[in-house]
């Protein structure tokens, strides 16, 4: 049969994942998924520091494409190409995958695929749930925020994005303001449950002005002050003020990310897509409230909404491996000359 198998590596931030996939394009499975996160190793630094990032990389990824073989219940003589995460990223990490990719390819004899990183996000769909193009693709994650058109496995526009701040970076700094565990997405969440969103009127930034671009800067300078303002008033604040801030904060998220989902899908959808869906990426797509005010605006214009399951919309290689089976199914490989970038817009 024509079915591909291919093995890939991601490290292009602070996860180290390797991963097989076999199949066609719109029709593959994940035969294995393995990821080893480095939140122990950042956390008392606040943030991810890209020097102990490439290192814990470099020393497990072999160890991580062992793991996903050994899952598979294969070897490399079952794999028909080897794909890696190529940019965008930190720039040692994505080095670390990169060579080791070429590593393998250079003592197996085994094709090179190198592969995008957001295209891994935004092809996502296609993988868990085989949708055809066209699609509209909102990634929404700690380093990112853009809405793409999705036309094809390597045709993407950008229809807008974020003009600062990733929301998953809001999130985050959000809970080091409040003294929240990071990372700081699920933990403004839950106290989110607790709190009245209405309590403190936070910006809704550029609502008032056309187009799909979003900025959260604003959005966490007034939630500072509004932090600041509590404490000077109080000396301190009650789990009720925190609860009541985070559900504050999340409100504006949802909102901004609601409002511009609409302008976004009324782009997608002039062109007429005979069945038309909204599909979601990246960490920040785990939010529940998001989630759920996603689901209401694709209903509302009749169009399908696609979240993939959560270890697939976070960092992992499965989606790498899936994107370069598309790349290879169309004849396209790298050869060893193949370059990390760090930056590398769609
Ligand atoms: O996609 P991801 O794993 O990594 C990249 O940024 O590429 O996303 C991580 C981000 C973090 O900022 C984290 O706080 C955020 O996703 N996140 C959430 C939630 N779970 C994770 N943000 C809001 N609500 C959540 N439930
Ligand atoms: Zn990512």
């Amino acid at each position: 049969d024509d079915a591909l198998t291919i093995l890939a590596l991601e490290s292009s931030c602070d996860d180290t994942a390797a991963a097989v996939v076999r199949g066609r394009p719109g029709a593959a499975q994940v035969l294995a998924s393995v990821v080893q996160g480095q939140d122990d190793l950042h956390q008392a630094f606040g943030g991810v520091v890209p020097e102990i990032a490439a290192r814990a990389h470099a020393e497990r990824l072999d160890i991580c494409v062992k793991q996903a073989l050994t899952q598979a219940n294969l070897t490399f003589s079952d794999i028909d190409a080897v794909a890696v995460t190529a940019g965008p990223g930190l720039i040692g990490g994505v080095l670390s995958g990169v060579m080791c990719a070429k590593g393998i390819a250079a003592g197996t004899g085994l094709p090179l695929v190198g592969v995008n990183h957001l295209a891994g996000h935004a092809l996502t769909p296609r993988l868990t749930d085989g949708i055809g193009f066209p699609y509209l693709m909102l990634l929404v994650s700690g380093g990112h925020c853009q809405f793409l058109l999705v036309r094809g496995p390597e045709d993407f526009s950008r229809l807008g994005g974020t003009i600062d701040d990733a929301p998953g970076e809001a999130f985050d700094k959000t809970a080091r303001l409040l003294g929240l565990p990071q990372p700081g997405g699920p933990s403004v969440q839950a106290e989110a449950e607790n709190g009245d969103p209405t309590r403190f009127a936070f910006p809704r930034p550029l609502l008032d002005r056309p187009g799909c671009d979003l900025s959260f800067s604003g959005l966490k300078t007034a939630l500072l002050r509004a932090r600041d303002a509590l404490i000077a008033d109080k000396g301190g604040l009650t789990e009720q003020d925190r609860a009541d801030l985070c559900a504050s904060f999340q409100a504006a998220v949802v909102d901004v990310l609601a409002e511009k989902t609409r302008r976004a899908l009324e782009v997608y959808l002039t062109d007429k897509p005979p069945e038309p869906v909204l599909a979601v990426a990246g960490g920040v797509a785990a939010n529940t409230a998001i989630r759920a005010s996603l689901e209401t605006v694709s209903a509302d214009v009749g169009a399908r909404f696609i979240a993939p399951p959560l270890a697939l919309c976070t960092d992992n290689a499965a989606m790498i491996a899936y994107t370069g089976l598309e790349r290879f199914a169309t004849g396209k490989t790298d050869d060893l000359t193949l370059a990390a970038r760090p930056r590398w817009p769609l």
